[in-house]
């Protein structure tokens, strides 16, 4: 890979226009905030968001995007010029990705898009473990189809970036390359994935629920079991997991000669450094122990304190993905298909039992959050138990609940070890290393994480800031 030069990144982004999916959401906020920094000379930002007409898009994009603390720098910038810079800028798309051509209705916006269109970073998805099985079959299969159809009919596309997730790997324990996956491939050397196959079983499933007239419940309840066991029996963990590997699979195998980048995170977590430490938005992944345990609802959570849990900031996601970005652009690489796993498990690790240590002094440190507590045990240790069941701590109506939450999480927190390679990344970094500016803007390197100061002062006090009502 070819070292860069200092401004090269901006300038490859100046004049460009990209389409971002799943724009109201955590990761790809952080990735249009860094954008829009970096290179206010973009072209165009074609930012797709679910909503029933372009007023309502442009609503949310206001409120639930620009309108967020993550957007400050850019708003003392601009001043009261930042919304005549975002109405240039930004187009707002209200679409749908579960929907062939993203169900825009406006013809000549849909004939526009393709023409302008040259960078794609598709991060729609739905992110719960457990969702129904017709829903994350819809978003996060189909949406990737979706995507990869629309970026076939954009003559100036450059690259396609998916963002999928490390988890795909399943649950076996082992070093886990940047491999893609083949089509039909599973986890399990049983069985065989045919994607039509389960989609007919879905369509199958609701048409004999809708003929015994189920009420919603039931639905909801019927397809989340139907993922569950469709995991269960290709060998993921979660109905999240086979839906996104079945995404991979598809965009693998049917990206033709567009450039394609599936960048594999871990769990995201707050902003390390830009545009401020400490940004996050929404409880995900092991936030939710975290979030609960500092209001005092639980002092252990189901997990064995010997695995190494991997952890990234959101801000390094984004900057690997800008970087991977220019690299792979048709005019700068001849490789067609990169993986790349982001996390931090293989080059500076840090164990669970080293993270509830922190969370302990966190709260000793923060003692104003015992106003949260609702019992004795909040001023406990925190501890992750392998064998932890719903019966710990809780009171006999709250079981239910969390036992269908242990049941999601333990994969993730009891497996023998997981590590993520990252051999792909690592040559991407080594590409900006040398390039002081370059590699220290785009800084995307696990080792630079000092584990107990970035979640003692940085994402800690980002989740209570962010998440939680502070009740001081
Ligand atoms: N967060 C993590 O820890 C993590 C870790 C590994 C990988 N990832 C991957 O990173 C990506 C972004 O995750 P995130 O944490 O930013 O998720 P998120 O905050 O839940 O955002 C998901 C986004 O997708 C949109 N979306 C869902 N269904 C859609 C549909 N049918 N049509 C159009 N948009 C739709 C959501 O729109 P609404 O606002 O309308 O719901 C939202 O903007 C996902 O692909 C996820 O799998 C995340």
């Amino acid at each position: 890979m070819a070292e860069f030069r200092s401004n090269e990144v901006e300038e490859y982004f100046k004049g460009k226009t990209i389409l971002v999916t799943g724009a109201t959401g955590f990761l790809a906020k952080t990735f249009v905030e860094k954008i829009l920094r970096i290179q206010p000379n973009i072209k165009r930002l074609y930012l797709v968001v679910r909503a029933s007409n372009t007023h309502v898009a442009i609503q949310r994009l206001h409120a639930e995007v620009f309108g967020k603390e993550l957007f400050k720098i850019q708003r003392d910038k601009w001043g009261e010029n930042f919304s005549s810079f975002l109405s240039e800028k930004v187009v707002a798309v209200a679409a749908d990705v579960s929907l062939h051509n993203f169900g825009i209705r406006d013809q000549t916006l849909v004939e526009k898009m393709f023409e302008d269109i040259e960078i794609i970073v598709h991060s729609a998805a739905t992110t719960r473990w457990d969702e129904r099985y017709d829903v994350a079959m819809s978003t996060n299969t189909m949406g990737a189809y979706n995507t990869l159809n629309f970026a076939k009919m954009c003559p100036r596309i450059q690259v396609f970036l998916h963002v999928s997730t490390a988890y795909v790997c399943g649950e076996e324990k082992g070093l886990k390359p940047e491999e893609p996956f083949q089509m039909g491939q599973t986890l399990k050397g049983s069985s065989k994935l045919d994607i039509n196959l389960e989609k007919k079983l879905i369509e199958q499933t609701l048409c004999e629920l809708h003929a015994q007239n189920a009420n919603e419940k039931t639905i909801t309840s019927i397809m989340k079991e139907l993922g569950a066991a469709r995991a269960n029996l290709h060998g993921w963990q979660d109905t999240y997991a086979l839906t996104k590997a079945m995404g991979e699979m598809i965009v693998t195998n049917m990206k033709g000669n567009i450039p394609l980048i599936i960048t594999r995170p871990t769990a995201i977590l707050g902003t390390h450094l830009e545009p401020f430490p400490g940004w996050i938005e929404g409880v995900r992944t092991i936030d939710f122990v975290f979030v609960e345990y500092f209001k005092g609802a639980i002092t252990s959570f189901v997990g064995d304190p010997n695995i190494t849990m991997d952890m990234i900031p959101a801000d390094m996601v984004t900057n690997s993905m800008i970087i991977a970005l220019m690299v792979h652009s048709k005019n700068h690489t001849s490789d067609n298909l990169m993986i790349y796993h982001i996390g931090t498990s293989l080059r500076n690790p840090i164990k669970l039992s080293d993270v509830q240590d922190i969370m302990h002094l966190y709260i000793t440190k923060n003692p104003w959050l015992k106003n949260y507590g609702k019992s004795k045990a909040f001023f406990k240790k925190f501890t992750f138990l392998p064998n932890y069941t719903e019966d710990h701590e809780f009171p006999q109506h709250k079981r239910s609940r969390l036992k269908r939450i242990i049941n999601i999480y333990r994969p993730y927190f009891t497996e023998p070890e997981i590590i993520f390679d990252d051999k792909n990344t690592e040559k991407l970094r080594m590409a900006i290393k040398g390039v002081d500016n370059v590699n220290r803007e785009f800084n995307f390197d696990p080792r630079s994480i000092d584990w107990k100061e970035y979640l003692m002062n940085v994402h800690f006090p980002g989740l209570v800031k962010y998440t939680m009502q502070p009740k001081m």
